[in-house]
């Protein structure tokens, strides 16, 4: 984690009651609409894995699309995405997950990539932590070494680090 925050972490917009009200969203647009902030944003997340030996990253629709295929770029590694569900084609793999009220879902390409690839999980923000255990679980699922995950963003005190496992790496470039 980055403390204090680097200069390009002013891009990030604060907005109020977004998507639902009592919600302090974390918007990255302007962040991503800034050539130099984006491109040390990808920097700053993909240092710690650098020498770590990623051949896929596996991005979460839709933030961490875009932060994952540049990172995939950066780190020499090809790029998997998981989404929401019904918007991939063929066989799949699907994972529930608890949300607040009710339940999410989201899926990947069964046999996306081979037994035993070396996967980095991107997300561009975690909050309670449910979208990437699910993530998690399909990377299990396809048999990848999970090596860790990677987010931009860690909103502190809504338990999404207790839901990832003790000792499996979870990298934070911010945290608010
Ligand atoms: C946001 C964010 C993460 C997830 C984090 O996605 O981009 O994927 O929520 O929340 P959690 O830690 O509580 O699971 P959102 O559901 O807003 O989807 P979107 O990126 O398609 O807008």
């Amino acid at each position: 984690m980055t403390n204090p925050y680097p200069h390009w972490a002013g891009a990030i917009r604060d907005v109020a009651d977004f998507p639902r009200p009592g919600i302090r969203f974390k918007d990255i647009t302007p962040l991503l609409a800034d050539a130099d902030g984006f491109r040390a944003a990808v920097a700053a997340m993909a240092d710690p894995w650098r020498a770590a030996g990623v051949q896929a990253v596996l991005g979460v629709e839709a933030r961490g699309f875009i932060l994952g295929a540049a990172l995939a770029l950066e780190l020499g590694a090809g790029f998997v995405p998981v989404r929401k569900p019904g918007k991939l084609p063929g066989a799949t793999l699907a994972q529930e997950y608890a949300l607040e009220y009710g339940s999410d879902r989201i899926e990947v390409c069964a046999g996306a990539i081979a037994p035993g690839t070396r996967v980095l999980l991107i997300d561009d923000v975690l909050a309670t932590g449910g979208t990437l255990a699910a993530a998690l679980l399909l990377a299990r699922r396809l048999e990848a070494e999970v090596l860790g995950a990677a987010v931009l963003v860690e909103l502190d005190g809504l338990g999404g680090r207790q839901r990832w496992p003790d000792g499996l790496p979870l990298q934070a470039t911010l945290a608010y």
